[in-house]
């Protein structure tokens, strides 16, 4: 591995290029308009695993309904829960739940103010804690998420390698981010090297030509990233009852018990066995994505009548109206096929211009 960039002035030139390059092409984006580090740390959470595009919108509401850390602290689980349906990882809304209340109960004034604190709080790794930390409270402490890696890479030539030697990269890939890091604006520093790896450096087709750090690239768009990870197919069975009463629609959901690792408490369509979703029964198949597993899921209509007749396992089941059904904790496939079944309204979707981030 070639050593870090050791030449003072050419740190400096990389820092003010890519901070130039930040103020006239960042995004707009909510969170940025904010010196809140409870806002910014729901942002970064929320972005852990989320596309940006996505997190706007949910962002918003979810600051709308919570805009304050007590008032988070307060809530309860399920409807934090039903405020991050469809964003997934629902661990991430426990673990913030946590925190808030932990930070209530503690009688603190707010977020702690540096990254080492930070990290002590349920949910919050050496990643958030080191963006909160920047941007928040201006620490200058390095920010390294999968963005960063790849320009990081990219800039010095280095291989991502599988296996043994990933860790020493990764070691070196953190001195070199902690070199670079602009100790006078860290926060503005660490979203510039987000920014750039997620609109300019992107895994597959980088563009080079309109990128600040182009001259002192030594790969220039001919460096290989690490392959995706084959995803992996899964199958999966669910019943779309709906019954009419006088006051509307109702559908009915069935509650993940809370023994479950996956989406422990979250409401969905009650799951039914393949074989309980025959051909001339099917009514449609949807494809859902979660992490590196796609699950095609056969979807049927079963009457109220026929549920006897039915294994429709799981936990607690509820008839509930449309309109509570949309404010519940739904599990984004369940939101999926309501959506698609036209019982939901749709909401109108940005266009995604931005990798993974
Ligand atoms: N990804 C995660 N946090 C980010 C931020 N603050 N700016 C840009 N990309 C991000």
């Amino acid at each position: 591995m070639v050593g870090l960039v050791r030449d003072a002035e050419k740190i400096a030139r990389l820092r003010r290029q890519l901070l130039a390059w930040y103020a006239c092409n960042r995004r707009d984006l909510p969170w940025r308009r904010s010196r809140d580090p409870y806002a910014i740390w729901v942002s970064e959470i929320m972005l852990q695993q989320t596309r940006v595009a996505v997190v706007v919108e949910r962002y918003q509401t979810f600051l709308a309904r919570f805009p304050t850390l007590l008032s988070l602290a307060a809530a309860s689980e399920q409807d934090v829960l039903a405020l991050w349906s469809g964003l997934g990882y629902y661990r991430r809304a426990r673990m913030m739940l946590k925190a808030a209340r932990f930070i209530a109960e503690q009688r603190l004034t707010g977020l702690p103010a540096s990254s080492a604190a930070l990290r002590k709080l349920p949910g919050i790794g050496v990643y958030t804690a080191a963006a909160i930390a920047s941007i928040a409270f201006g620490e200058a402490v390095a920010v390294v998420d999968g963005n960063v890696e790849r320009v990081l890479c990219r800039l010095e030539g280095w291989e991502f390698a599988e296996g043994a030697s990933e860790s020493a990269l990764k070691r070196e890939i953190h001195l070199l981010a902690a070199q670079l890091l602009d100790p006078a604006q860290p926060g503005d520093f660490n979203q510039a090297t987000m920014e750039l790896g997620a609109t300019v450096c992107l895994p597959r087709n980088p563009r080079c030509l309109v990128c600040p750090l182009a001259a002192d690239c030594r790969t220039k768009g001919e460096h290989a990233t690490a392959p995706r990870a084959p995803m992996l197919s899964r199958e999966g069975a669910h019943a779309l009852s709906i019954r009419t009463r006088r006051a509307g629609q109702q559908v009915l959901l069935e509650q993940r018990p809370s023994s479950l690792t996956v989406m422990p408490g979250l409401w969905q369509l009650p799951e039914l066995k393949q074989t309980e979703v025959p051909g001339h029964l099917l009514r449609m198949t949807v494809r859902h994505a979660i992490m590196q597993v796609n699950y095609y899921v056969r979807i049927r209509n079963v009457y109220e009548d026929e549920l006897k007749s039915l294994t429709v396992a799981g936990g607690a089941r509820r008839w509930v109206s449309l309109a509570e059904a949309a404010a519940m904790a739904l599990t984004g496939l369940t939101r999926k096929v309501l959506t698609r079944a036209h019982l939901f309204e749709v909401r109108p979707r940005e266009p995604l211009n931005e990798s993974q981030s």
